[in-house]
């Protein structure tokens, strides 16, 4: 596997194995940190309307050598802007500079149902217009999911969700890897919480690299694809770093046990944005 290798979504197109987050980020840092990001060979740039800086990612897309159809944009809406989806995808593309977006996807389900399911549908007519790629989703749960096939006739191509060692979701990863949805995992490397973690140091050990690729190399062995964010040159490095070396089965399932329930992020039952 290599950081140019790409996954078959449901709906025939592909994504990259490996991302690139750009939340909590503003200015020059993070239009440096996605222009060092794709130098280093990272081929999807994981964006969203609430992260307030489209513009400055759009800036390092510009000048980025290759071409277009060689990176993956992908941006979501957010709730609050259910009633007007299609500015939001405009206001997203035109500020990334794009003149389509890869995928879009809706950030939280929320808790109105109709709201959330006009929204879909919304982003599928987008999509049957050819302004977006792949439709998917966010912070959804199985029965949301399942709602939207019983809609729409078809399961959204990505599930765009928290995980990493302490919070892996597996019930819901399994849902989605049986049905073929493409799993994106948020907050890969739980926002650099796991450096102390003693069985993670020990592999750290083993492979000569940090715990943060040790994690990261999990994601990818599990099929996930992981976008961890970082605004420092060094540590994009560092994370793209992780297609040298393979967790045996043993390792994977010694990891399987962190899982502790360690939710970092907003309850995706209750947040309506
Ligand atoms: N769909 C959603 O609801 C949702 C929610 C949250 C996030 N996301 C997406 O997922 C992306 C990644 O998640 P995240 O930003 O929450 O967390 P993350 O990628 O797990 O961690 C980012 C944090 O870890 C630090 N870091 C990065 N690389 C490191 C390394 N090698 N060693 C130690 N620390 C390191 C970063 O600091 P520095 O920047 O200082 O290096 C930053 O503070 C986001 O940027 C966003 O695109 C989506």
């Amino acid at each position: 596997m290599t950081i140019a290798d790409k996954v078959k979504m449901l709906d025939g197109k592909e994504i990259p194995v490996f991302g690139f987050g750009c939340y909590n980020s503003y200015g020059e840092e993070i239009t440096n940190a996605v222009a060092a990001a794709l130098d280093a060979g990272y081929r999807y740039i994981d964006s969203a309307a609430r992260y307030r800086n489209e513009a400055e990612v759009g800036a390092a897309l510009k000048n980025f050598a290759g071409k277009r159809e060689e990176i993956f944009v992908l941006s979501k809406v957010w709730p609050t802007a259910y009633d007007a989806v299609e500015a939001s995808v405009e206001k997203s593309r035109k500020e990334l500079g794009v003149e389509y977006l890869d995928a879009m996807l809706l950030h939280w389900p929320g808790t109105d149902e109709t709201r959330r399911l006009r929204a879909y549908e919304t982003l599928l007519q987008l999509r049957d217009k050819g302004r977006i790629g792949t439709v998917g989703v966010s912070n959804f749960q199985e029965e949301q999911i399942e709602t939207i096939k019983e809609q729409f006739g078809a399961y959204p191509a990505i599930l765009e969700l928290e995980v990493h060692p302490g919070y892996q979701q597996n019930a819901l990863q399994d849902f989605c890897a049986e049905r073929g949805i493409v799993r994106i995992a948020y907050s890969p490397i739980g926002r650099g919480r796991y450096q102390e973690n003693e069985v993670l140091q020990a592999l750290s050990r083993k492979y000569g690299k940090t715990t943060s690729q040790v994690i990261l190399r999990w994601h990818l062995q599990r099929g996930t694809v992981p976008i961890p964010k970082s605004g420092h040159k060094e540590r994009i490095l560092e994370n793209a770093d992780v297609f040298d070396f393979c967790l045996t089965e043993e390792e994977m399932e010694i990891l399987r046990g962190l899982e502790c329930g360690g939710r970092m992020g907003l309850d995706p039952l209750t947040f309506n944005g």
